[in-house]
């Protein structure tokens, strides 16, 4: 079993060391460390929870052609390394439920899932998930912060993707929502140091976008 892990590790690593898009391998690596420390203080199945978060972006369509092929991929990999039927299902399920796509997404059932989408989305906030944002909104082209943008609320799928956007917009669009989506205690708790790090920093941002002193 931990030669399962062990293994996807690194095809997971070898597969994401050059993406650039905000799903790089070390986003991988926090994220599986996140899942294990809330997955042990929530009695989640380890192994379960490893192997989905190890997996867990490479059916997003941001990283594979399309979700389709990114989805045969994994279950490949998961065949190759004797992973039963069973075990498969449930590590497939957290991956196609999990991914927010502008907070359209089914809401998640096992409590395995819970802790991999919160783990997925602490890595969302606090200084990290700062840094990522500006990252993706650079990679995308959109600009750190645009005044004349209104602010979406509600928004399809396709909005979310490729309306007009910048980097801070972000923040109002998606990461201060995610402290009321965090579905575990352990999660919730984790949520609260990096939404306030989210927040002080929205606040000296505009302080010296509008050049107060
Ligand atoms: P999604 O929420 O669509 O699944 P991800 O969470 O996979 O997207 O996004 C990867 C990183 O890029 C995250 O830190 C996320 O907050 C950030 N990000 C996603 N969309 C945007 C955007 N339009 N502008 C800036 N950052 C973004
Ligand atoms: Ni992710």
């Amino acid at each position: 079993m931990n030669n399962q892990i062990e293994e996807t590790n690194h095809y997971v690593q070898s597969l994401l060391l050059n993406e650039r898009t905000g799903h790089d391998w070390y986003h991988i690596e926090r994220v599986t460390k996140l899942a294990t420390y809330i997955a042990e203080r929530e009695g989640a199945d380890l192994f379960i929870v490893k192997m989905a978060a190890l997996l867990h972006d490479l059916a997003d369509d941001k990283v594979a052609y399309d979700e389709e092929t990114g989805l045969k991929q994994v279950v490949d990999w998961l065949t190759s390394q004797n992973v039963s039927a069973d075990e498969q299902q449930k590590i497939l399920s957290i991956i196609t439920t999990i991914s927010f796509k502008g907070g359209n997404g089914s809401p998640v059932e096992s409590l395995e899932a819970k802790v991999v989408q919160d783990a997925d989305r602490l890595d969302a906030l606090g200084a990290i998930g700062i840094a990522r944002t500006f990252v993706y909104a650079g990679a995308k082209g959109d600009p750190m912060y645009d005044p004349t943008i209104d602010v979406r609320d509600e928004m399809t799928k396709e909005e979310y993707r490729h309306g007009k956007s910048s980097a801070i917009h972000h923040f109002y669009e998606k990461l201060l929502k995610l402290r009321g989506r965090m579905n575990t205690k352990t999660g919730k708790q984790l949520a609260e140091e990096r939404h306030a790090q989210l927040e002080q920093f929205l606040e000296t941002f505009f302080q010296e976008w509008n050049v107060k002193f």
